[in-house]
């Protein structure tokens, strides 16, 4: 059983996602410690109510190194083995890739590699997509490498662009899709099934 930690700043429906693939037995992974940046965030709440222990590190006014060795401290002290970025808003120093290579995900709101990047989260990516012209967008999960939204792509969908849409009706389209491949991508690293070459990855069952 993997132990897995979940980084949070928001209201967490990700994180719910991945409790909810757990608690049916479709990860064989064990959720063991949400870390927030924020305190008062409704991640925490639903940390709670599926007891597992959740803890405040602060990032404001910090810099990234201090704030990435804290988190670092936390996970290597519960012996975590997996970390989900899961709508965690700030940019983590290289340390924490360095120390967990290939075994941190993040999901974002974009077909990533365009839309991302640093400042690149929650209703601006929807804004910029829509300001774009594009006609389909998505959700990306990606391996955490040190350059930012960069990693190679584990699961990724797509979401077609109706003309009146807006950052909000396109963001709850594109978070529903989020909620079926996150949970996707964290059960084919838990089972050690993905194949990574360059920026592209495999799992047999997934694609086959
Ligand atoms: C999600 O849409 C996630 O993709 C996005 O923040 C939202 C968090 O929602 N993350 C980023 O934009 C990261 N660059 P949630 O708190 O309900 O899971």
């Amino acid at each position: 059983m993997k132990k897995v930690a979940v980084l949070v700043s928001g209201g967490g429906s990700n994180l719910q996602a991945l409790i909810d693939a757990v608690k049916a037995g479709e990860i064989p992974a064990r959720i063991s410690l949400v870390i927030s940046n924020k305190p008062e965030v409704y991640a925490l709440e639903r940390a709670a109510q599926a007891g597992i222990p959740g803890v405040v590190i602060p990032t404001k006014n910090r810099s990234r190194e201090e704030y990435s060795r804290q988190i670092l401290d936390k996970l290597q002290s519960e012996e975590i083995d997996l970390v989900c970025l899961a709508g965690f808003t700030r940019i983590l120093a290289p340390l924490i890739p360095q120390a967990y290579p290939e075994r941190i995900l993040n999901v974002h709101p974009s077909l990533l590699p365009a839309f991302g990047g640093e400042g690149m989260y929650g209703l601006r990516v929807h804004q910029a997509v829509l300001e774009s012209g594009t006609k389909f967008t998505g959700a990306t999960v990606h391996l955490v490498t040190a350059e930012t939204d960069r990693g190679p792509i584990v699961c990724q969908d797509i979401v077609k662009i109706n003309d009146d849409d807006t950052p909000e009706t396109l963001a709850r389209r594109v978070l529903e899709i989020e909620h079926r491949i996150y949970p996707q991508a964290l059960k084919i690293l838990a089972e050690g099934r993905l194949k990574i070459k360059g920026f592209r990855t495999w799992c047999q069952e997934y694609y086959k």
